[in-house]
């Protein structure tokens, strides 16, 4: 069975915190996740300085835009030297087209299918998608291949069927691991050993990392438990 890769989100207001954040990981962290917080609080100097470190970089803006509009802000963030950027499926084929374009070989475009945090009523009644979410997401998915994605986002809950619908190669990128039973906002979670036997190729973990009394400790118990394979 293939290791998935662990992504520690860095989900902190400033440039600053997330260095902290990066030294209290130690050697062990290679890949990061930078959201909308802590990229609009601090710009593209947080990319430089992850890259200093030789991190390998997830950048989470969830563009939706118009085609052209969103092709010309991939090449704008290709420059920048991530490796991962995500849109959401919610675009429409052109613009993950036109992603997927502008971004290359080297960059990688994942999709968003639905928002986690999105139920099925919110879903049938608010946005309009008839139909369970999971169905909603495995439509996307089919759209962001055909687009041209190199995979998406989803509960590791939905790896299973997102691979079969899709095929192995097509990435899963999975949010909501958590190693014990937690009580916070995260509700359709998979410990990452779970969501390693399902075929996650990336693990996005935050909480569980960077708010335990010792992240470095944390994240080591989570990569000796996927390397243990137990
Ligand atoms: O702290 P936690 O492990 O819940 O962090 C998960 C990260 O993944 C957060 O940065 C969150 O915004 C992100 N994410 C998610 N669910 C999605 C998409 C992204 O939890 N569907």
């Amino acid at each position: 069975m293939k290791q998935p890769i662990v992504i520690v989100a860095l989900d902190v207001p400033s440039l600053e915190q997330a260095v902290e954040m990066v030294d209290a990981l130690g050697p062990n962290v290679k890949h990061v996740k930078v959201g909308m917080e802590l990229y609009y609080a601090s710009g593209p100097a947080i990319i430089e300085t992850l890259l200093r470190r030789d991190l390998r970089i997830f950048l989470d803006l969830k563009l939706h835009d118009i085609p052209n509009t969103v092709a010309r802000t991939v090449t704008v963030l290709r420059g920048l030297g991530v490796d991962m950027l995500n849109v959401h499926c919610a675009g429409g084929r052109k613009m993950m087209e036109a992603a997927a374009e502008a971004a290359g070989n080297t960059l990688q475009v994942i999709g968003v299918t639905q928002l986690t945090s999105t139920d099925q009523a919110a879903l049938n009644e608010e946005i309009g998608i008839p139909g369970t979410v999971e169905a909603a997401a495995v439509r996307y998915a089919r759209l962001a291949k055909a687009a041209g994605l190199s995979g998406v986002v989803c509960s590791p809950l939905e790896t299973a069927v997102i691979k079969e619908n899709l095929g192995s190669q097509f990435l899963a990128v999975t949010p909501g691991i958590r190693p014990q039973q937690a009580d916070d906002d995260q509700k359709r979670v998979t410990t990452p050993r779970q969501a390693a036997d399902a075929g996650s190729d990336f693990l996005v973990i935050g909480r569980p990392i960077t708010a335990a009394p010792n992240p470095r400790q944390a994240l080591e118990d989570i990569l000796k438990e996927l390397e243990g394979g137990q």
